[in-house]
């Protein structure tokens, strides 16, 4: 093998399998409801498929941008993060929020923002299949 090839291999193939993992393939989509202590919230349940080892071939649920604070904007700028109060109204979290403000020189793709307590979460499926 060409040195280089396998010193990329060694080097970057188990964060490419990461990336992987976290990417897959996104086979189907359906939404899935679940309950917070602070409201409900709706994901969607994919059907997962991974050919690296481990294999993985199961449905998985992924909530995306779960707000677990209030904004750390305005009066609470710079202060101890102020718990999320409840909401009403089921949150749609399929799509990625911002994220917290990060180095110039470190070249973030994402959008940024103050706003930016937020979880996104990759769980086994909820449901009983
Ligand atoms: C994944 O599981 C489904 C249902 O159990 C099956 O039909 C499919 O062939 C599996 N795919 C792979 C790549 O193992
Ligand atoms: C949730 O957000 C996604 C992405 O913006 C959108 O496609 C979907 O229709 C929304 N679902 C509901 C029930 O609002």
């Amino acid at each position: 093998m060409d040195p280089s090839l396998r010193l990329l291999s060694t080097t970057w193939f188990p964060i490419i399998n990461a990336i992987a993992l976290i990417f897959g393939n996104q086979v189907t989509a359906e939404e899935c409801t679940v309950s917070t202590s602070q409201g409900n919230v709706r994901g969607e349940t994919i059907w997962f498929t991974y050919d690296g080892s481990p294999s993985i071939n199961q449905t998985i649920d992924v909530f995306k941008g779960i707000p677990y604070a209030e904004p750390p904007v305005g009066p609470n700028r710079f202060r101890k993060p102020v718990p999320k109060a409840p909401w009403e109204t089921t949150l749609n979290t399929t799509t990625f929020r911002s994220i917290c403000w990060q180095f110039p020189e470190f070249d973030i793709i994402p959008p940024q923002s103050e706003d930016c307590l937020f979880l996104n979460i990759w769980s086994p499926s909820v449901k009983v299949t």
